[in-house]
């Protein structure tokens, strides 16, 4: 039988399509998933990813709260334009730990996944207070009232626990010391060394621009701080770096 009078009776029989149908779907399916029974992990390990301290992850939990994704995507993709914008695209390793991941698929503003240290901590205060006061044609809404709503920190172990119940590998020193670690992190003056020693590269100062209260902006702020900072890719390839 010739290839077309083979396709002439497939399609003109609806039970030989759909046999047709499925036994293509099922060799498909065996091999994009057969071969993840077998090997030991899908992501390859990238020096420098670590865990979010927890300040950075209840700016995290705000980030969510307050639906930012749906908005702002934190995925770069491997493409020329968008590597030009805003850095080197994304790795796998460095959404990891996202319990659930932040990539997005809408960006009614720009991607995020890399603003870490590009704006100065005032900048993000004045910015998320008024977005307009800093970029007038903005139509980002504003998010005064988070400098002034004290941060809960209270049971945020409970949370470090959760996380690593999904994988996220904190130490119980990490989830002993949660809520401490969090005032600790927010406050210029406190001692950050063993923060620091725990959660290399983070950073420990007052974000918010208010040094007596520890606010949900201080969380959000060190959140933003921090994206996409964690790889240094001036090691991994010293000739594409575009920050
Ligand atoms: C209605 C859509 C919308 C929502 C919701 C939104 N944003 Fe934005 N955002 C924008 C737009 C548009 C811009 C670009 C103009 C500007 O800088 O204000 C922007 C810019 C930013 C920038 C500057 C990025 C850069 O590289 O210049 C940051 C940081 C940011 N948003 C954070 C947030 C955070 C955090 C939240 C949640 C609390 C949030 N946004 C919610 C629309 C939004």
């Amino acid at each position: 039988m010739s290839i077309l009078a083979l396709q002439k009776k497939l399609e003109r029989n609806v039970t030989l399509l759909a046999v047709g149908a499925l036994v293509t779907v099922v060799i498909g399916g065996i091999v994009e998933i057969a071969p993840l029974f077998w090997i030991d992990q899908t992501i390859e390990k990238v020096e420098g990813v670590r865990p979010l301290t927890p300040l950075e992850q209840a700016g995290r939990d705000i980030y969510q709260r307050e639906g930012c994704y749906t908005c702002h995507s934190q995925m770069i993709r491997p493409f020329r334009d968008e590597v030009e914008r805003y850095g080197h695209y994304s790795l796998a390793a460095e959404s990891m730990y996202d319990h659930p991941f932040q990539w997005g698929s809408k960006r009614t503003g720009p991607d995020l996944a890399r603003v870490g240290g590009r704006y100065s901590d005032e900048w993000h205060a004045q910015h998320l207070k008024d977005p307009r006061s800093v970029v007038p044609e903005s139509i980002m809404p504003p998010y005064a009232f988070l400098a002034d709503r004290d941060l809960q920190t209270d049971g945020y172990s409970g949370n470090l626990t959760a996380l690593r119940r999904v994988g996220v590998p904190y130490s119980d020193e990490d989830i002993k010391k949660a809520e401490e670690d969090m005032r600790t992190q927010a406050s210029g003056d406190a001692d950050a060394a063993g923060l620091a020693k725990r959660y290399p590269d983070a950073q420990s100062r007052d974000f918010d621009g208010q040094p007596s209260r520890l606010t949900e902006m201080d969380a959000l702020v060190a959140y933003l701080q921090q994206l996409g900072t964690h790889v240094d890719f001036r090691k991994v390839e010293p000739h594409e770096v575009q920050r």
